[in-house]
C-alpha cells in the first residue's frame, strides 16, 4: 500500500479539489503519504454551506422513507465494504485492522440504525384545556448543521453525527480531522454512491479557518463537535453568540475502580482492554485505575505482566495488538506526560519507551505507572495515548471519592462481584455512562452516549436521544 490518494472537498453534488495543503500520513510507516486534500481557508466552507441551505427544504420535505432509502443503502455499502475500509483506517489512524474493520462495521450499523430512526419523527396529541381546541407537537429539521469530528474515530463519529442530522431532514457540512482526510473523504463517496442528492451532504478539509468559517456562518442552525477540551470551549462560545445550537464531546480521564472481591482475570483483561486498545486514543479509555487496597499488589504484578507482553507493532500487521500512536504531535504529548508522571513520583512498572520497528512510524510502549497520587497530573489530565496509572485506595468509599475527583465526566467503570457497590457506583459517580465488570471505552451503536462536566456538553448524541439535538418541537393549536 503506498498509493497516496489525491482527496477533493465534495461541495453540492460536486468533487473541487484545491491546492494540497493537507498530507496524511500512515502513523506505522511515516514514508507511506495515505492521501493529500485540500485545506480550505473558508472559501470552500462558504460554498459548501450556501449548498447545503439549498438544498435543505427539498431534503426536509422528502419523505421519511426517500430519506431513510439513502441512509440505509449507506449503511450497506459500508458493511459491505468493512474490510477494505478498515484497512484504509488501520493505515490511516494506526488502530489495528480488526479494530479498523470493528469502527467501519460501527459506522454502517449507524447509518442503518437512523435509517430506522427517519420513520419516528413522530409527536404527540394533547388534550386542551380548551373546548374545541386541538393541540398537537411535531418534530421539525432546523437546517444545516456543522458536524466537527476528530481523528480517532474517523469514520464511526463522522457516521454517528451525519446519520442522525440528514435522517430527521437536516442537511450537513462535515469538516473531518485533518489527520484522518482518506476514511471521511471514503464515507463521503458512498452517502454519494447511495443517492444522496446534491448539496444535501457536504464534506470540507481543512484546519482552524475552516473550522472557524462554519461555526460562524449565520445559515448554520447547528454545531456537533467532538474533540478537544480547549477547541469545543472555544466552538461553543461562537456558536452560542449567534445563537446556534451546539453540542460537544470532549475529553475524559476515566476511572475504573477495582474492588478486592472482583473477578481478578476477566478485571485485568478490562483494565488492559479499557485503558490500551486503540493505543488508549479514546476519549472513554481507562486512563485512571482505582484498586482496593486487599487486591492492589497483585493487581498491579499481574497488569504490568499483560502490558509488557502487549504487541506493539504496524497496524497493518495481524500479529500487531497495539498500533502507534496517531501522529508525531500526539506522540510528543504522550511522552512528555510519561515525563511528567514520572517526576510527579509514578513508579513506572512497563514500557514508556519509544520502540524501533521496521518501518518509521510513531511507536510507543504502552506505559504503567503505579502508587500515583490522585491529584497528581497524570490523574487529572487527558493523555489521549497508551499511558495508564494506578492509584490505591482504603476501601469502596475511598475508590469512589478518588473516581469523581477532577473536571471530566464521560465514563466510569467498576469491577467487583457485589451487588450493593455495584449498584451504588452506578448511581452515584460523577459520569454520563456507568460500566460494571466492563472497560469504559467500547460503546453500542445505537444507545445514548454523553458526559457530564467538562466532558460533553447540550444533549446527548446518538440512540434515540440524538432526536433532541438535530430537531425542534413545533407545537400547532387549532380550533376547529
Ligand atoms: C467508544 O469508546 O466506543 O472520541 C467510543 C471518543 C468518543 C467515542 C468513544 N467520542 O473516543
Amino acid at each position: 500500500m503506498s498509493d497516496t490518494a489525491l482527496l477533493k472537498h465534495l461541495i453540492g453534488g460536486e468533487w473541487i479539489g484545491g491546492e494540497p495543503g493537507i498530507e496524511s500520513l500512515n502513523p506505522s510507516d511515516t514514508n507511506d503519504i495515505v492521501a493529500r486534500a485540500p485545506a480550505d481557508d473558508g472559501t470552500a466552507m462558504a460554498a459548501a454551506v450556501a449548498a447545503a441551505a439549498a438544498a435543505f427544504p427539498a431534503w426536509a420535505g422528502a419523505t421519511p422513507e426517500a430519506r431513510s432509502d439513502v441512509l440505509d443503502k449507506a449503511g450497506a455499502l459500508i458493511l459491505e465494504r468493512r474490510v477494505e475500509l478498515g484497512r484504509l483506517l488501520a493505515r490511516e489512524e494506526g488502530k489495528t485492522v480488526p479494530e479498523g474493520i470493528g469502527e467501519v462495521a460501527r459506522a454502517g450499523r449507524l447509518f442503518k440504525f437512523f435509517a430506522g430512526e427517519a420513520l419516528r419523527r413522530t409527536g404527540v396529541n394533547v388534550d386542551s384545556t380548551r373546548p374545541g381546541v386541538e393541540v398537537s407537537t411535531y418534530r421539525e429539521p432546523l437546517g444545516v448543521f456543522g458536524l466537527i469530528s476528530p481523528w480517532n474515530f474517523p469514520i464511526a463519529i463522522p457516521a454517528w453525527k451525519s446519520a442522525p442530522a440528514l435522517a430527521f431532514g437536516n442537511t450537513v457540512v462535515l469538516k473531518p480531522a485533518s489527520l484522518t482526510p482518506a476514511t471521511a473523504h471514503a464515507m463521503a463517496a458512498i452517502l454519494v454512491e447511495a443517492g444522496i442528492p446534491k448539496g444535501v451532504f457536504n464534506l470540507v478539509f481543512g484546519g482552524s479557518a475552516a473550522g472557524n468559517a462554519l461555526v460562524k456562518d449565520p445559515r448554520v442552525a447547528g454545531i456537533s463537535f467532538t474533540g478537544s477540551q480547549s477547541v469545543g470551549a472555544g466552538v461553543a462560545k461562537l456558536a452560542v453568540e449567534r445563537q446556534a445550537r451546539v453540542q460537544l464531546e470532549m475529553g475524559g480521564k476515566n476511572p475504573l475502580v477495582v474492588l478486592d472481591d472482583a473477578e481478578f482475570d476477566r478485571t485485568v483483561q478490562c483494565a488492559l482492554d479499557g485503558a490500551f486498545f486503540a493505543s488508549g486514543q479514546r476519549c472513554t479509555a481507562s486512563s485512571r485505575i482505582i484498586v482496593t487496597e486487599g487486591i492492589y499488589d497483585r493487581f498491579v504484578k499481574a497488569l504490568t505482566e499483560k502490558v509488557a507482553a502487549l504487541r506493539v507493532g504496524d497496524a497493518l500487521d495481524a500479529n500487531t495488538q497495539i498500533g502507534p500512536v496517531a501522529s508525531q504531535a500526539q506522540l510528543e504529548t504522550v511522552m512528555g506526560y510519561i515525563d511528567i508522571a514520572a517526576k510527579e513520583g509514578g513508579r513506572l512498572t512497563a514500557g514508556g519507551e519509544r520502540l524501533k520497528r521496521a518501518k518509521p512510524g510513531y511507536y510507543l510502549a504502552p506505559a504503567l505507572f503505579a502508587d500515583t497520587a490522585p491529584d497528581m497530573r497524570i490523574n487529572c489530565e487527558e493523555v489521549f495515548g497508551p499511558v495508564a496509572s494506578l492509584v490505591r485506595v482504603k476501601d469502596y468509599e475511598e475508590a469512589l471519592a478518588v473516581a469523581n475527583l477532577g473536571e471530566f465526566g464521560l465514563s466510569a467503570g467498576i469491577c467487583t462481584t457485589s451487588l450493593k457497590h455495584a449498584h451504588h457506583f452506578t448511581r452515584h459517580v460523577r459520569a454520563g455512562m456507568a460500566m460494571v465488570n466492563l472497560p469504559t471505552a467500547g460503546v453500542d451503536y445505537h444507545v445514548p452516549f454523553g458526559g457530564t462536566r467538562k466532558s460533553s456538553y447540550g444533549p446527548r448524541e446518538q440512540g434515540q436521544a440524538a432526536i433532541e439535538f438535530y430537531t425542534q418541537i413545533k407545537i400547532a393549536y387549532r380550533w376547529v
